[in-house]
């Protein structure tokens, strides 16, 4: 019986030599996934720039896999800039972003001489401003604005709504920026927006951008010249053998053709484009492994397949309830009469259902089993709920495979424990 194979490699051998629970990522399919944005960009002949959103999935590996790639990165916390600093990526292109900026963070930013700062408020517009003084460096600043654009997604990440903490809502935007000048420290150079995640319809992208481009040019009016337009992420990705695929092709064309139209329409010159896409590069590039634990039949009701992690290491089917699909990765080819409808729950103290009715062929204790699609939001979301040590990163390239990121161990767990004085003896 043959295994399941990720990325050229057997996954079941993968388990065995790195243990498991296990992250799988593949740079080939990482940089399948981002060369196809950027082919699709150079094809339209417009000035862009791909921020892939750290977010997703960072660590110093991923760091150097989008410097080879030739992306820029976006970052939203000092965590995440120093990450991209200590693997020595390039500063310029680092991109900061945050809804909520500490004052210690917008310092590093400026101390590290990034590329480019996205104001997130009014208050962080003021902020910045007071701040830049006491630098010389000065990065491109972008303002971020809630468009008020409904994205058909799961409503926990609709950030591009009014009623959203992200961005300076669109009706405000006039009176925040005030006429060209106001915030003398800075150099804006263009406006930033988010209007969701996992977005396969390129319309809301086209309604956002239309926005956008009326924005500018009622700032135009207020003698801001803006020549640079980031439209976020939200590119979706398949995560069940039937969902849509998003065409990255056909969407870039669109939304060039519909830009051209509308700054001709406006006056206005054709704006830089830029994107900011996290899931559709890293997501599908990613799978986790599992070993099967308890599989307990409730009479009449289901049958749960435990396995060996959960919510710690993908808590998104918990926070939004998101879909996975599965296979057992030692048994690729069954007969239909062995498949079996069942339930995949982690192991923490919580009902953490990892993928609710999946059809896989009959689960035993000691089969791995590999959630596919895992790449993006799980490793970067992950926790050590329950004690539980956060799993291992291995990354394939190749016919090559080594591990990114350490397993944890339990001594880890201890590394910031501190006893007060009454019980240190
Ligand atoms: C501001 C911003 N940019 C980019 C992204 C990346 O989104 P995705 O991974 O869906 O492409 C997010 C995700 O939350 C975001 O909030």
């Amino acid at each position: 019986m043959s295994n399941y194979i990720f990325s050229n490699h057997d996954t079941v051998a993968l388990a065995k030599k790195y243990d498991t629970p296990l992250y799988v990522i593949s740079e080939d399919i990482i940089e399948k996934n981002a060369t196809s944005i950027q082919r699709a960009f150079a094809r339209s002949g417009v000035d862009y720039e791909i921020n892939y959103a750290g977010k997703a999935f960072l660590n110093t590996a991923m760091c150097k896999i989008i410097h080879r790639l030739g992306l820029s990165l976006d970052v939203v916390s000092g965590g995440e800039l120093y990450t991209a600093m200590q693997a020595g990526f390039p500063r310029e292109k680092i991109c900061f972003h945050g809804s909520n900026k500490s004052i210690e963070e917008i310092r590093m930013a400026f101390e590290t001489k990034v590329g480019k700062i996205v104001a997130d408020s009014e208050y962080e517009l003021h902020l910045l401003n007071d701040l830049a003084g006491e630098y010389e460096h000065k990065p491109e600043i972008l303002v971020r604005v809630s468009p008020g654009i409904e994205a058909h997604t799961h409503e926990y990440v609709q950030t591009g709504r009014i009623d959203s903490k992200f961005g300076i809502p669109l009706r405000n935007m006039e009176s925040v920026m005030g006429e060209a000048g106001k915030y003398d420290k800075l150099s804006i150079v263009g406006l930033h927006c988010h209007i969701g995640s996992q977005i396969f319809d390129d319309r809301p992208f086209l309604i956002a951008s239309e926005t956008m481009l009326k924005l500018l040019k009622q700032l135009e009016e207020k003698g801001y010249y803006l020549e640079q337009l980031n439209l976020g992420g939200g590119f979706g990705i398949p995560y069940l053998k039937d969902d849509a695929v998003f065409d990255i092709d056909a969407y870039i064309d669109d939304l060039v053709t519909f830009i051209r139209t509308k700054s001709e329409e406006l006056s206005l010159k054709f704006p830089k484009l830029l994107v900011e896409p996290g899931r559709y590069i890293i997501g599908p590039a990613g799978i986790t492994l599992y070993e099967i634990g308890t599989v307990k039949e409730v009479p009449h009701t289901r049958k749960y397949v435990s396995v060996d992690g959960g919510m710690t290491d993908n808590p998104r089917p918990a926070l939004y309830n998101a879909l996975y699909h599965a296979v057992i990765a030692n048994k690729t080819s069954f007969e239909e009469e062995e498949e079996e409808l069942v339930t995949i729950s982690g192991r923490c103290c919580e009902t953490d259902t990892l993928i609710s009715d999946v059809v896989l062929p009959r689960c035993e204790a000691g089969d791995i089993l590999a959630v596919l699609n895992t790449g993006a939001y799980n490793y970067s979301m992950a926790s050590n709920y329950n004690r539980i040590p956060r799993p291992a990163v291995v990354l394939l390239k190749g016919d090559q495979d080594q591990l990114i990121v350490e397993r944890e161990t339990y001594d880890d767990l201890l590394l910031k424990d501190r006893l007060p004085d009454w019980y240190a003896s």
